[in-house]
Parts: structure tokens; C-alpha cells; sequence
């Protein structure tokens, strides 16, 4: 039996338990963040309210200000905390801009820890062999030499420079293309990847993987779109994403350990891991214990 959260980093961030759009206003729903069982509901404000499962309290109005968590909703999505968590979330700035498409692709339960989950979202190596003629395809396979960096100002890492030759980058696209990506890890389980917009080159479509921690080998992966697309219907570009993630699912599923080990020698490193080493470096700053298995000291 695995014993309940008691990394305080963890604990004092937002996290996320829920889409907003799929929520009926009032109604109740249960979810498990961190081992511990939370309730929520969105009012038709779309204001949301979160508090720690109870029998006896069944509707979101009956639960005393004193005995609610922390609770905003942001891209979307109703995020919690168990701890104190920071006065903002992480910006996605993108996100207010009036002519994107913003949706919940979808909502994946994944028995795999959420930092394995974020250095797959971080993988270009695995396009041309899990997204088969989708995102990469062969003799495609080379992950090209790109830039990372920790940012101290803005406690993030970066990736930039990333190009990969993908044959289907998005629903928008007509053929296939060399795709620019930036991507970003501005917490420590949540991940904003920018790539080119096949309809204007000088933006960029966004999506992002906000990990939910059920527990230290389990997570709800919510994948956030915020494309440009004027032409697909909104469960079309949903189910672009659902089959790419469709294909994620079992080899994050297969990763052994499920936990990430974040000792530099536990795995050997290749040049396209430059960003996962970063990621695993920005976690043992941090004092991250959750989900991962510390390196030794
Ligand atoms: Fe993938």
C-alpha cells in the first residue's frame, strides 16, 4: 500500500481535476488527486468549488467556506491544491487570443507516473515509430540538435529550435512538413508544446498536457487544445489528438520503472534527451519526491 502525498512541493501546487465544459452546472462529480478523494462542481458562473469528499454533504452550496480547498479554474479546467498554492498559475498567454479553438481533447486515465508522462510529451525520438505517418514517419528519424534551458526568472524549462519532419501535423494540415516546436515545462507535471500552424506561419497552434497525480503510478492526463482551425468541426480535432494520445497510452503504460528516476546514471541519455535531462535536473532542484525516485544523496 503506497503511503499518502507527503511532498510538499507537490502538495502546494494547483492541480487540475476537471473540464470545465464537460461539467453540468451544480452537478457533483468525484475525482482522486494526490490519493486523497475531492468532490467538485462548477456553478453556472462557471465558478468552481472543490472540498474533500464527505458523505454527507452532497451538494457543492452545503459545504462552509471553512471546509472548501483552494479552487480556480484556468484553460478550462477547475484546479486544486491540497497545500498553499501559489496566488497564479503558470500563463499561457495564447490562451486569450479570440480566434482560437480551445477544447478539452480529451481525458485519459494512464497507469504511469506524471513525470514519465511529461518526459514522453517532451519525446521527439518516438514520432516516426508510435505516430506512424502522423507525426513522423521513416527515414524521418533524426531528432535534430535543439536548444534547452532552465529558466530561472520564470522557473520553467524551455525547448526550442525542435524541427521534425511530420506528414500530418494537425486536422489543418494538406501535406507533409518541417514542424517548429517550442516546448515548455512550467510545472513540474503540466506541459504547453507550441508548434507551426499549418494556416498562418507566424503563429503557432498550442497544446498542453495538464497531468493530474491520482497517485505516484497513476494519472488523469487532460490535453488541452488551442489551435487555429476555422474549418473542422470541434470533435474532429478532438479525435486527431485522441488517436495520438490513443497511441501514447500503452507505451507509457509499459515504462519500467513507472516512477521517473531522476539519477543522471539510471538511464543512459542520448542526444534527444537533452530536454528530458533538464527535466529530470529541474526536478531534483526542486525536491521533487513525488512520482519520481530521488537520486541518491
Ligand atoms: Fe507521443
Amino acid at each position: 500500500m503506497m503511503t499518502k502525498c507527503a511532498d510538499p512541493v507537490i502538495l502546494n501546487l494547483w492541480h487540475p481535476v476537471g473540464a470545465i465544459a464537460e461539467a453540468a452546472p451544480g452537478a457533483v462529480q468525484e475525482t482522486v488527486l494526490l490519493e486523497e478523494r475531492l468532490s467538485f462542481a462548477v456553478d453556472a458562473d462557471g465558478e468552481p468549488v472543490v472540498w474533500r469528499s464527505r458523505p454527507d454533504v452532497q451538494r457543492a452550496d452545503h459545504i462552509p467556506p471553512a471546509d472548501r480547498l483552494p479552487a480556480i479554474s484556468a484553460y478550462g479546467y477547475v484546479w486544486t491544491s491540497l497545500g498553499s498554492p501559489p496566488a497564479e498559475l503558470f500563463p499561457i498567454p495564447e490562451y486569450q487570443e479570440p480566434d482560437r479553438r480551445k477544447l478539452n481533447a480529451a481525458t485519459f486515465g494512464v497507469n504511469v507516473s506524471a513525470p514519465r508522462a511529461i518526459e514522453n510529451f517532451l519525446d521527439m525520438g518516438h514520432f516516426p515509430y508510435v505516430h506512424t505517418d502522423i507525426l513522423g514517419v521513416e527515414p524521418h528519424t533524426e531528432v535534430k540538435e535543439y536548444d534547452v534551458e532552465i529558466s530561472v526568472d520564470r522557473d520553467e524549462i524551455l525547448a526550442t529550435r525542435c524541427r521534425f519532419f511530420q506528414p500530418m501535423a494537425s486536422t489543418a494540415s494538406d501535406g507533409g512538413a518541417d514542424v517548429d516546436y517550442v516546448y515548455r515545462v512550467p510545472h513540474p507535471y503540466c506541459s504547453v508544446l507550441y508548434k507551426s500552424s499549418p494556416v498562418d506561419e507566424t503563429r503557432r497552434d498550442v497544446i498542453a498536457v495538464f497531468l493530474q497525480p491520482v497517485d505516484q503510478e497513476h494519472v488523469r492526463a487532460h490535453m488541452l487544445l488551442c489551435v487555429l482551425d476555422e474549418d473542422n468541426e470541434d470533435k474532429v480535432i478532438k479525435r486527431f489528438q485522441q488517436t495520438i494520445f490513443g497511441q501514447d497510452k500503452p507505451i507509457l503504460e509499459n515504462q519500467v520503472p513507472k516512477r521517473l528516476p531522476l539519477d543522471p546514471r539510471a538511464e543512459t541519455p542520448i542526444r534527444a534527451d537533452k530536454s528530458a535531462i533538464a527535466y529530470r535536473r529541474w526536478l531534483s532542484q526542486k525536491g521533487v519526491t513525488y512520482g519520481v525516485i530521488p537520486a541518491a544523496a
